[in-house]
């Protein structure tokens, strides 16, 4: 077919006649393909005319169906030749862009969060309906080899992959996807040893939304190649977990504990804690461990974890992680959101040991003369993608070096070393502040001008608006998430659970907790849906353990446990048990979720709401 189309196609009439021939989508990759190799003989940027026509043909099945094929490759190619802009061409794409593409986007970029939701449906509603004759059948694809691949790492060259043989070319995704950066790490080369580190995305949906964006072949002698360098599973040295952990996802690890579990102590055991991993746990021999301190006129400083743990002061903080998704699941039942399904329980409390960050900044040099010209402190972890790029963020200077900061570079959790999941030897514990910016495996901390350059501070963990979606996101619009706001739930009674009528009374239980050291004064839980309420017992121990000190003002990092024992009342069949909590801010949480669901369904802090049912005498003889 190649051939053919090199030695018949003479003219951008012709290739629009082929184009409208095939009636087919999964036809125009190909074409596109070789009009790579017309393009000189052309003189046309038949290619560019290929790419825009293929997306107008793939803008959805409506559109599709609606309007044939050659209408619109000749408006396609008026508006090529009519020299229409590139901002016109840009906001054409924003306008028309269905929202799945964001889901590629994320499979290549491995942000596990991007992909999980949302391409199922997107999915369904376009290959259900527009499957019609192909060239599949009949067209065999052009022959690439890895050379002529490699060119095709770039906007201007597109951005091209391999798959298993396959070659794809998925330069629209990049030139759309808001956090697009990643996804050029895949480009010119395989795709495996991604998604052998971002294991969720190898599911079939995906890889059917990858087949439409095929151009060709690889050829066998480069797949044999390809295939002799065996991609060994990044995370075969992952740690043992605990088998009671509700997994939302394997590989990275991110797990949360059941919620009746969480409440039972006030200080969560390490192996409940809840495990919140972007990429492979990284083993690390503590014997040659280093921490690099840089950016500070001092000059560069490391420290072994000895250094750590004998020149400074060793200080402990009970503190509260929360993830920013934590109550995910909430908003994905008002609309759906992109991210892991997190329930009530990605937030855990512990007690954390270590040297302070204040304390070591200082003496890499720190002084009021780098205040002058300082905002942040940026932290590199030491787990890494295969192209060796760290998972990073940071927090803003002031709460770095304030005294009542309290920020820690933590080599003990609960009292023991730290285990591998949460960071070991050593990670940042920045109390009040969102669990994305305690960062792991600590490798290097850099005092510095500018916020983290990394994916997650800049492309993630940023709220939104309700009203904007993938569509119209600008990430560089809002600020990073760092305290988070009030938050309570209730973790037990389950929802649905039954509670019998003999029984009198209803044991409802929970935690609160507020961000930037805010502390939780009370507790409200109604039984009647938020009609009449009544103030939960809050606790900071376990029972019958003293509890813990009232903290400094500003400085309360940990949460509290509440309970409220309240009778049944008579009349009611079904309760709807709500609980809010508020802090000495008089923060209080909104009630409901839809107006502060957002698209990453991060900072779902709404009112929480369980249902239960009340098993009358007679019921339970049936
Ligand atoms: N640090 C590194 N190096 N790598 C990570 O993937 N995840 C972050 C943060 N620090 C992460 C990291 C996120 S999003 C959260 S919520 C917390 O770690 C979770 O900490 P935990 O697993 O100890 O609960």
């Amino acid at each position: 077919m190649g051939m053919w189309v090199m030695s018949h196609v003479r003219s951008l009439t012709d290739l629009n006649f082929i184009v409208t021939l095939s009636h087919s989508r999964y036809a125009l990759p190909r074409l596109r393909a070789w009009s790579r190799q017309l393009h000189s003989c052309l003189h046309i940027n038949a290619m560019l005319l290929l790419r825009r026509c293929h997306s107008l043909t793939r803008f959805g099945p409506v559109s599709i169906q609606r309007h044939p094929v050659a209408p619109a490759v000749a408006s396609c190619a008026a508006r090529l030749w009519s020299n229409s802009s590139g901002d016109d061409q840009r906001s054409y794409q924003r306008a028309h862009s269905p929202s799945w593409r964001h889901g590629l986007a994320g499979l290549l970029a491995g942000t596990g969060a991007v992909l999980a939701y949302g391409l199922h449906k997107h999915k369904a509603e376009q290959v259900d309906t527009i499957r019609t004759p192909t060239l599949e059948t009949t067209l065999p694809f052009p022959i690439f080899s890895q050379e002529e691949v490699t060119k095709h790492r770039s906007l201007e060259d597109g951005v091209w992959v391999t798959y298993q043989g396959g070659v794809y070319d998925i330069t629209e995704f990049v030139a759309m996807h808001p956090g697009g950066d990643k996804i050029m790490l895949a480009a010119g080369g395989a795709i495996e040893p991604f998604w052998a580190l971002y294991a969720v995305h190898n599911q079939e949906h995906v890889l059917e939304i990858l087949s439409e964006y095929k151009v060709g072949e690889l050829s066998a002698e480069d797949l044999k190649k390809q295939q002799a360098v065996k991609s060994s599973d990044p995370y075969s040295s992952d740690p043992e977990r605990h088998p009671v952990l509700h997994i939302n996802n394997l590989k990275p690890f991110n797990a949360e504990p059941p919620p009746e579990i969480l409440s039972d102590s006030y200080i969560t055991p390490s192996a409940f804690f809840f495990k919140r991993n972007h990429l492979p746990v990284p083993p690390v021999d503590p014997a040659s461990y280093q921490l690099h301190v840089e950016g500070l006129p001092g000059g560069a400083l490391t420290l072994s974890l000895e250094d750590l743990k004998t020149k400074f002061p060793k200080h402990t903080v009970t503190a509260t992680l929360q993830c920013a998704g934590n109550r995910r699941s909430e908003m994905n039942t008002v609309k759906q959101v992109k991210g892991l399904n997190w329930g009530i329980a990605a937030i855990s409390n512990a007690t954390w040991s270590g040297a302070n960050l204040r304390d070591v900044l200082m003496a890499a040099g720190y002084g009021p003369d780098v205040a002058q010209w300082a905002r942040h402190v940026q932290f590199e972890g030491l787990d890494h993608d295969v192209t060796g790029s760290t998972y990073g963020a940071s927090i803003p200077l002031n709460k770095a070096v304030s005294e009542e900061g309290d920020v820690l570079l933590a080599y003990e959790m609960n009292g023991k070393e730290l285990p591998a999941d949460h960071g070991f030897p050593v990670r940042v514990v920045v109390p009040g502040t969102v669990g994305a910016r305690n960062v792991k495996w600590l490798g290097k901390i850099i005092v510095s001008s500018e916020e983290s350059s990394s994916h997650w501070q800049q492309n993630d963990y940023k709220g939104f608006s309700p009203g904007t979606d993938w569509d119209t996101v600008d990430f560089k619009s809002a600020p990073a998430i760092q305290e988070l706001p009030i938050q309570s739930a209730i973790t037990t009674p389950a929802d649905g659970a039954v509670v019998d009528r003999s029984e009198e009374e209803v044991i409802v239980k929970g935690y609160a907790w507020s961000g930037g050291g805010r502390e939780v004064v009370r507790v409200d839980v109604s039984l009647d849906g938020g009609k009449t309420w009544q103030v939960a017992q809050l606790r900071t121990s376990d029972k019958g353990q003293a509890a813990e000190p009232s903290p400094p003002p500003g400085r309360a990092w940990a949460w509290k446990l509440w309970e409220v024992t309240a009778p049944l009342p008579p009349e009611a069949q079904e309760l709807e048990i709500v609980c809010k909590a508020v802090d000495n801010s008089y923060n209080m949480q909104p009630d409901t979720v839809p107006p502060i669901w957002n698209l990453r369904g991060v900072l779902s802090n709404a009112w929480h709401r369980v249902n239960v049912k009340i098993r009358e005498d007679e019921d339970e003889e049936e």
